[in-house]
């Protein structure tokens, strides 16, 4: 077990800089995610990590022990970290049993020892009774199964996970999501975990790092990013969120504000930062769709409004709809049972807790 430490790492191929000084920690036992839209660097961090790349700049410590630094790295295979890929890249002329016992076997471990470890690896995948299989008798889920038993079998220090699920039908990966952290969390292995799948990353992790072109926008636990993003594109890329321009007419030493939505509606809502708290001006307002209720026809107060039902959706327990509040058009997710009718005027209601005022542009 071990903490992993990145410090300043910079990535760079030719003119490209891939990641930019970038420094983040990964406690021991604890699971965190890299997330962030398709380029943003994520791999080339976990390659990085695991040896499989260089580094241009920065620092990789595990535990106490310098793993890459000025660009002399110890090798991938005396690290003690292992890597899940995409691609499962289960051999398919091995069994189950040498795919899983391959690691073992280069440590020249005892006999006795790889058919103890790897039985206890397949059980706990769930592949007891799969070892004599091929890899090409095998589904997609089963080779994801025998790719973890294998990055498990011989203890790393560090397991890193590459969007290990993303090949799988929307099903299976529901229920792999759910088997992996509780492997992981049976395992108190320390796991760094890469997807650009923002529900993923929420289900499964303690923390979350979100990183956009090379750099780390914003981290915390999954409950911080949703309820204080702190930047239009942490907003964006968290949940389903309406982002609508705004202008501050007052605002109040508890962190909460009126603001002016651009489309002539008042709303109260409360900064994400307490640093933004003396924001004056345009902001922005981020509205989530779930956070919108509709109210009765006789309720006014604080945040009620008028609206007209453009468009709806069904999505089986929720239906999606399109609202248009004054001249702002907000989308909303409202209980299937009894909806609204296109053309209908509703009346709803947004708790001032839930618009989050980002002063970040
Ligand atoms: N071998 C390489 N040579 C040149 N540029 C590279 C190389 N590998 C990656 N890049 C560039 O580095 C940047 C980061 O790539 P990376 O693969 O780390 O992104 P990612 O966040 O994993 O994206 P995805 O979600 O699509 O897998 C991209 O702009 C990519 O084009
Ligand atoms: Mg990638």
């Amino acid at each position: 077990m071990a903490r992993l430490n990145v410090e300043d790492l910079v990535v760079s191929y030719g003119a490209v800089v891939a990641v930019s000084d970038i420094s983040f920690s990964v406690e021991d036992g604890e699971f965190v995610s890299l997330l962030g839209p398709s380029g943003c660097g994520k791999t080339t961090t976990l390659r990085c990590i695991a040896g499989l790349e260089s580094s241009s700049g920065g620092t990789i410590r595990l535990g106490d022990t310098m793993m890459a630094s000025d660009g002399s790295d110890i090798p991938p295979d005396k690290r003690g970290i292992n890597m899940v890929f995409q691609s499962y890249a289960v051999w398919p002329h091995m069994s189950v049993f040498e795919n899983v016992a391959y690691g073992l076997r280069t440590r020249r471990e005892p006999v006795a020892d790889i058919k103890r470890k790897v039985g206890e690896a397949l059980k706990l995948v769930g592949l007891d009774g799969f070892a004599q299989r091929y890899g090409t008798e095998l589904s997609g889920g089963q080779q994801q199964r025998v790719a973890l038993a294998r990055a498990v079998v011989t203890s790393p220090k560090l397991l890193l996970f590459d969007e290990p699920l993303s090949n799988l039908d929307a099903g299976l990966r529901d229920r792999m999501r759910f088997e992996l952290v509780d492997l992981q969390r049976r395992l108190g292995q320390t796991s760094l975990y890469v997807t650009h799948d923002q529900s993923e990353a929420m289900l499964m992790s303690d923390r979350i790092i979100l990183m956009k072109d090379g750099r780390i926008v914003q981290s915390g636990t999954p409950r911080d990013l949703y309820e204080r993003p702190a930047s239009r594109f942490a907003a964006e890329f968290i949940g389903n969120a309406n982002i609508v321009d705004a202008t501050v007419i007052r605002s109040v030493p508890d962190r909460s504000a009126l603001v002016a939505l651009a489309g002539g509606i008042t709303v109260e809502g409360h900064f994400s930062r307490e640093s933004d708290i003396r924001a004056s001006g345009q902001v922005i307002a981020c509205i989530r769709a779930e956070s919108i209720t509709r109210a009765s026809e006789s309720a006014d107060g604080v945040n009620v409004f008028d609206a007209t039902v453009e468009t709806v959706g069904f999505l089986g327990p929720l239906i999606t709809c399109t609202l248009r509040v004054g001249d702002v058009r907000l989308r909303a997710e409202l209980p299937a049972r009894r909806p609204p009718l296109v053309g209908e005027s509703i009346k709803v209601r947004i708790e001032p807790d839930d618009v989050i005022i980002i002063a970040e542009q």
